[in-house]
């Protein structure tokens, strides 16, 4: 669905389910200078999820990305490669199998004929110059991030960010990603599908400090916001809870502007601390704990977590009034 909008509309358009903070955020102040193009999506499979999932594209920026952003196909990369690939292996036709390498893609019939290793080593030869794109929007969104934590402590002296983790997905998890959902093995359809290559997780103080980084993140007018998840506000039914922001951040390499997605986790350190364990007993199994009903426990913590956490913003919101009104009492001070 394309169609045009301002950023009110977008907010409403967004429904994000109540959660204000949001809405604020994209409700910036003042009135919208230009029109945007507001592309909202809910994929199937999230349909029936109480999260919207939005994907909104500035309609200026997406012109330019149009324009640039576009993968070198075809192009053959020499000494790329990542070590332990076989770049021999991966776009030449094999002489004993049908079909040819269709240029510029993954998807040649050849594929289909290799071994499991063959494959990953032809997938990891031909993603390697498309990750480094990914790395460098990490690297941009990362000092995007810190540049706001430091600004915030000089004006505020109020560091909203705790720690910041980033990681690059593998070119095996890339894979396995798409072949476990269906997606076709072209470079298109990575670009378009895998939204998470680049991955920021950042660990902030309190609650009020997720939304104030998003807020001040989606001000920043060259970022375009591709999907908003608040399972803040809306907790999943595990009690998994964080804010997820996909976005595009624009970065220059030597053959231009692209515009590269990268997925940003916000959530608290108390919601850090849940989510790890959550992972932990999911994906590497948990023997001793098998007679507690592990789920239900999980759930209990997240809700006690919850109500800490709310009584703790409303003690650190009394401490910073109480600074704000020294400091400006301060500036006060300096004026006289
Ligand atoms: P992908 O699964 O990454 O393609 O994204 P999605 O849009 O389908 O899912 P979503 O945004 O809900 O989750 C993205 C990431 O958030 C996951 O890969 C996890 O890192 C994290 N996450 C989501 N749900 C949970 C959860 O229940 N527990 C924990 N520990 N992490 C979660
Ligand atoms: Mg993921």
């Amino acid at each position: 669905m394309n169609t045009t909008t301002t950023k009110s509309d977008q907010a409403e358009a967004l429904d994000l389910h109540g959660s204000q903070a949001l809405i604020d955020a994209l409700n910036l102040a003042g009135e919208p200078k230009k029109s945007i193009a507001l592309e909202a999506t809910v994929k199937p499979n999230q349909a029936d999820a109480p999260e919207l999932t939005s994907a909104i594209a500035l309609a200026e920026s997406l012109e330019a990305n149009e324009l640039t952003d576009t993968l070198q196909q075809g192009t053959t990369e020499s000494s790329e490669g990542p070590s332990g690939a076989s770049p021999n292996l991966s776009l030449q036709r094999k002489p004993d199998a049908p079909g040819f390498t269709i240029e510029g893609s993954l998807e040649f019939v050849s594929l289909e004929t290799m071994s499991p290793a063959e494959r990953l080593s032809a997938f990891e030869h031909k993603v390697h110059p498309l990750i480094r794109r990914y790395e460098a929007g990490m690297y941009q969104m990362h000092t995007r991030l810190k540049t706001l934590d430091n600004d915030l402590e000089m004006r505020f002296k109020h560091n909203p960010i705790n720690h910041v983790e980033k990681r690059i997905k593998s070119p095996r998890s890339i894979m396995e990603k798409m072949q476990r959902r269906g997606y076709p093995l072209t470079i298109d359809s990575l670009k378009e599908n895998v939204l998470d290559i680049a991955g920021i997780r950042v660990v902030a103080n309190y609650v009020d400090d997720v939304y104030s980084l998003v807020k001040l993140l989606f001000s920043q007018d060259d970022l375009q916001i591709l999907k908003v998840k608040d399972y803040i506000a809306h907790p999943k039914e595990n009690g998994y809870r964080s804010l997820h922001v996909v976005l595009r951040v624009p970065v220059y390499l030597t053959d231009g502007k692209h515009m590269v997605p990268v997925e940003i986790q916000f959530r608290t350190i108390a919601m850090d601390f849940w989510a790890s364990l959550e992972h932990a007993l999911r994906y590497k199994g948990a023997a001793e704990v098998t007679a507690i009903d592990m789920a239900s426990e999980l759930k209990n913590c997240a809700d006690m977590i919850e109500d800490v956490e709310e009584r703790m913003q409303i003690l650190m919101r009394a401490v910073r009034t109480t600074e704000e009104l020294e400091l400006s009492k301060q500036d006060t001070d300096l004026v006289k």
